[in-house]
């Protein structure tokens, strides 16, 4: 992701979530040191983007998101995959995300690919308010 995509991501943003990200959010994540932020494109036009930080061992997916059109074709598996080969590189050994628990999608998404649930931190979204589900995936 560069500063020329933050337009069309940005109203992906705001047409995927009902709490979306500003601005801030992704220049943030594409100019921050161990921050980054990838998109899927196919013939110019982007179809998904995800967003990772580091920080020591720890990898952190912050967003991902793949436009409704494009979905189950494994935009997003492709996503995830290179951030963890990414992460892996850069010596981390695990990785977090949090989850609305009513968003079963992104839950069963998660899991096939082998994040299981950690904890419930209470309150933590707002827009609707709504607890997350924090979950892990650990790798050798
Ligand atoms: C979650 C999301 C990113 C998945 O993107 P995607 O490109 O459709 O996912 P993939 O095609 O890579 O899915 C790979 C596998 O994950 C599982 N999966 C993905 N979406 C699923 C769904 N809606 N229901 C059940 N399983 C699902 C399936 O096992 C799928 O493989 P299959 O299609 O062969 O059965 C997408 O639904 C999305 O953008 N949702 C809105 C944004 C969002 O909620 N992001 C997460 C915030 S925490």
């Amino acid at each position: 992701m560069t500063e020329a995509d933050l337009p069309v991501v940005l109203a992906l943003e705001r047409e995927i979530f009902p709490d979306p990200w500003p601005e801030s959010g992704f220049l943030q994540q594409i100019t921050s040191l161990g921050w980054g932020a990838i998109v899927a494109e196919s013939d110019g036009t982007i179809m998904g983007y995800a967003c990772y930080m580091m920080v020591a061992t720890e990898g952190h997916l912050t967003n991902i998101a793949v436009v409704e059109a494009h979905r189950r074709k494994l935009v997003a598996k492709r996503l995830l995959e290179a951030i963890l080969q990414v992460i892996k590189k850069a010596g981390c050994e695990f990785i977090l995300l949090e989850v609305r628990p009513s968003n079963e999608a992104a839950i069963a998404f998660y899991r096939k690919y082998g994040f299981q649930d950690l904890y419930h931190r209470p309150r933590y979204y707002r827009y609707p308010v709504e607890d997350a589900l924090v979950m892990v995936l650990h790798w050798d």
